[in-house]
């Protein structure tokens, strides 16, 4: 099976490497990544094509006769590149344009949760900067105000008070901090809680869950500070035990997946669900439609077995019969990132400490933003440059063991939060 994936973070060096340790034997397996990056080229032919480039990275699957494309990042689908990939006949794990558009617009989004009765935030949707403002002070301030398009993980504000709510919709949309993206808003009741991932592949139809996850967006120890893409993760959480989980399938996943389908947009790919488990139950803050970064990191470390075939049913319509195996360890990926991200940083840095660290099955340092220099050395090529993922039989013994080889590790202003997984950890 030839496999192409396409991207170049963390998610897809923890794909790329799973899809290829994880073939059966007897088979052959070659995994192409378009475009990949420095850690990706151990275990695949990295091809320089980049994601938004449609024309490009369909050329490359048909002309390489790729049995399976598996899409990593939102924008090209968002785009319709797994439309015009289906068009060309090569199963595709991804949604079309139509049904991207849940991760791509946030007020499209929130309708089709209204329409399916998806439990979420009350929320109105805006395109004059009076009203949002006005609806806003309604709950006294305490909202998330988010532009309605794509926008990195950088487009949602979270207020407090009056004051700050004003300032959020002046930002957005009359200062337009992000642009085109500040044209509508979602103003929606800010919701108190914690946060789970939930993610499932989605054949059109039927769902079936990955393992829960949780994410840490906040770029410093404690929540503190920005929100970046995520600073670390770790797979299993305790927020997500077994009953919670098809509480989740069947009011969350399930709903989504006829929604859209009714809407004529079926959703073959993978859909994630970002939520908020409050005092009232799960709420869900945000779709994405691909695999999440960097849960897939401790996600590709637990499961078990040859992922391609799963993928593939998914991608072919019928994951009718199709199981998941999880290994009941722990995994945590501690994100090393540049000085000064999210906000500038500088690239170019020699990484050293990865050669010397014996990897394998149980730990992986994933590249995110990493490059071959002229030389041949790795160095700096991103905000998130790498994500070391460990198992351990517990969530402690995976952090002891992701940290002690995240400290190996240098590059000029290296930087990485010192509490992925620790509070549920302590408890
Ligand atoms: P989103 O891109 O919609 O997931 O928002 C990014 C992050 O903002 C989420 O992961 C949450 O941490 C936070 N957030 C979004 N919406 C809300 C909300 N209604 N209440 C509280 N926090 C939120
Ligand atoms: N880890 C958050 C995301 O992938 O959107």
């Amino acid at each position: 099976m030839r496999v192409l994936v396409v991207g170049g973070g963390g998610r897809e060096h923890a794909l790329a490497w799973r899809l290829g340790v994880g073939c059966s034997s007897g088979d052959r397996r070659e995994i192409i990544c378009a475009p990949g990056n420095a850690g990706i080229e151990q275990h695949a032919e990295c091809v320089a094509v980049q994601p938004d480039d449609i024309d490009g990275i369909l050329r490359l699957a048909t002309e390489r006769a790729v049995d399976l494309a598996v899409v990593g990042p939102e924008a090209p689908l968002v785009e319709g590149l797994a439309d015009r990939l289906r068009e060309a006949g090569v199963p595709t794990l991804g949604p079309g344009a139509k049904a991207a558009a849940l991760e791509g617009s946030k007020a499209f989004a929130k309708e089709i949760m209204a329409w399916a009765s998806i439990p979420t935030a009350e929320y109105a949707v805006f395109e004059e900067a009076d009203d949002a403002r006005s609806f806003a002070r309604e709950m006294e301030g305490r909202v998330a105000v988010k532009a309605d398009g794509l926008a990195a993980g950088k487009g949602v504000l979270l207020c407090r008070s009056v004051e700050e709510s004003d300032a959020a919709v002046a930002s957005l949309m009359e200062q337009r901090s992000l642009g085109a993206a500040g044209t509508r808003v979602v103003v929606e009741q800010l919701l108190e809680g914690e946060e789970a991932s939930f993610i499932a592949l989605c054949d059109g139809r039927r769902v079936l869950p990955l393992a829960p996850s949780r994410d840490h967006k906040a770029a410093f120890d404690g929540d503190k500070g920005p929100n970046t893409g995520g600073m670390g993760a770790f797979s299993p959480t305790r927020l997500v035990d077994a009953e919670m989980e098809a509480r989740l399938v069947r009011e969350v996943m399930e709903p989504a997946a006829a929604a859209l389908a009714e809407q004529g947009a079926p959703f073959q790919g993978v859909l994630y669900a970002g939520l908020m488990m409050t005092p009232e139950g799960p709420k869900v803050l945000e779709f994405n439609v691909r695999f999440g970064d960097p849960e897939t990191q401790p996600l590709m470390m637990r499961v078990r077995g040859d992922l391609a075939p799963i993928l593939f049913a998914a991608a072919k319509g019928d994951l009718s019969g199709v199981t998941m195996d999880w290994d009941p360890s722990a995994a945590v990926c501690v994100v090393l990132a540049s000085g000064g991200y999210p906000g500038a940083y500088e690239k170019g840095f020699e990484i050293t400490g990865i050669d010397e660290m014996e990897q394998g099955e149980d730990l992986m340092v994933f590249h995110a933003g990493t490059r071959r220099d002229e030389d041949g050395r790795v160095v700096t090529s991103g905000g998130r440059v790498l994500g070391v993922t460990a198992l351990g039989a517990g969530l402690g013994e995976a952090r002891r063991r992701a940290y002690k080889a995240a400290s190996g590790i240098g590059f000029t202003g290296a930087r990485f939060r010192t509490d992925i997984g620790a509070r549920e950890d302590k408890e």
